[in-house]
């Protein structure tokens, strides 16, 4: 039987740099993402091909990342319908896709965006519809980064000069990675690089699923951006020597009032960035607002197994992937995937229509919005 989900190993062109995290060959019925589990020891592709697939690639982590999942499970939708178009089915598919994982918000967007467009259909166009709002998705997607890039460059562009690199400092992985383009907090990046402002990049490991040491130093080493990686408690010592000039960091909800829930770690960041008085910026995607959400304390956290507290996973020397135990027998851990911070300690969201300074200014920008 068929688990709709096909393992290939070796190197795809289509995800060589620039690589890409979801690709739809034209005119497929089905998606192919990397398997970002094996990062950055290999680079594994799937295919995924059914709904449970795509449910399951979100839910394992296989693909993650707000804007990255988002997509997915859009064309999940597509999938469910190419098998079934009911309504039940739809109702069906709509509810596993959204229960995938909790606190990025841009999952259940995407998946009401779909069914927005596919419900009044009849029930035998319902399935082209479906991938056509799943690749305008992805799509837009692609030039929010860019736009959020070109908006982020202008701040890396006023730090620079003289020759001296910009530090900027990231966590978790809102990169290339996390999305259908080129990342959100990684977009400014990679323009500043692409034109030649020095440039060098902390990145925190983000303990427990490595995101930093995983996946964002392996994007900035794939395009040759001088980098360092840290443990997440050295962030607090950097900035109070004065090594670091920007955090950029992404985001999973932002609710109405400027509140960031984003990887676990991000709020220690912004208070000592405020304490040392250096600029905080959110790269916020517009999917990624919650405008229904009144503060951060309205956003769910998601709570994930205490294995991946309890242990720490890598490549052995010889490539084999191992596991390993980091407390005693009788320890039980916590596991909160993110953390919410305050709006006061955020300086600007870098949107795909400017920059906004708080909350009002953010309501300006998408003041057109349709809820
Ligand atoms: O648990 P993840 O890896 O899906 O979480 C992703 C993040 O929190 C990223 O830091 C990011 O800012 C949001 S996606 C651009």
């Amino acid at each position: 039987m068929s688990t709709g989900i096909e393992r290939e190993s070796g190197s795809d062109p289509r995800f060589a740099e620039p690589y890409r995290a979801l690709v739809r060959p034209e005119g497929a019925r089905f998606i192919e993402v990397l398997d970002q589990r094996e990062l950055p020891h290999a680079v594994v592709t799937k295919r995924v091909t059914d709904v449970d697939a795509a449910t399951a690639a979100i839910r394992d982590m296989v693909v993650r990342g707000a804007p990255l999942i988002g997509a997915v499970g859009a064309y999940g939708l597509a999938l469910a319908l190419d098998a079934d178009a009911s309504d039940a089915a739809l109702e069906r598919a709509h509810a596993k896709l959204d229960a995938a994982r909790p606190t990025a918000v841009n999952l259940r967007w995407a998946l009401d965006r779909v069914l927005a467009r596919v419900a009044p259909l009849p029930v035998s166009r319902r399935a082209d519809a479906a991938w056509c709002e799943a690749d305008a998705i992805r799509d837009e997607d692609v030039a929010i980064n860019a736009a959020i890039g070109r908006y982020g460059l202008e701040l890396l562009r006023a730090l620079g000069g003289e020759g001296r690199a910009v530090d900027v400092m990231t966590h978790c992985n809102a990169g290339a990675l996390a999305t259908c383009g080129f990342g959100t907090a990684t977009a400014p990046i990679f323009l500043a690089h692409d034109e030649g402002l020095p440039l060098h990049v902390i990145v925190s490991e983000t303990r427990p699923r490595l995101q930093g040491a995983n996946l964002t130093a392996w994007e900035m080493a794939s395009r040759d951006i001088p980098h360092t990686l840290i443990v997440d408690s050295a962030s607090g010592l950097l900035m109070r020597r004065g090594e670091v000039d920007i955090v950029i960091v992404g985001a999973d909800r932002v609710a109405a009032n400027g509140d960031v829930c984003n990887k676990i770690g991000t709020y220690d960041k912004a208070l000592a960035a405020a304490d040392n008085s250096i600029p905080f910026y959110v790269a916020l995607p517009s999917p990624t607002i919650d405008w229904n959400a009144v503060s951060g304390d309205a956003i769910p956290i998601e709570a994930r197994a205490m294995d991946e507290v309890l242990t720490i996973a890598g490549a052995s020397a010889s490539g084999e992937r191992v596991a390993v135990a980091i407390a005693g027998r009788g320890t039980n851990a916590r596991n909160f995937a993110f953390d919410v911070t305050p709006a006061r300690l955020v300086t600007g969201y870098v949107t795909e229509r400017g920059i906004a300074r708080n909350a009002a200014e953010l309501h300006a920008l998408f003041a057109d919005r349709g809820n």
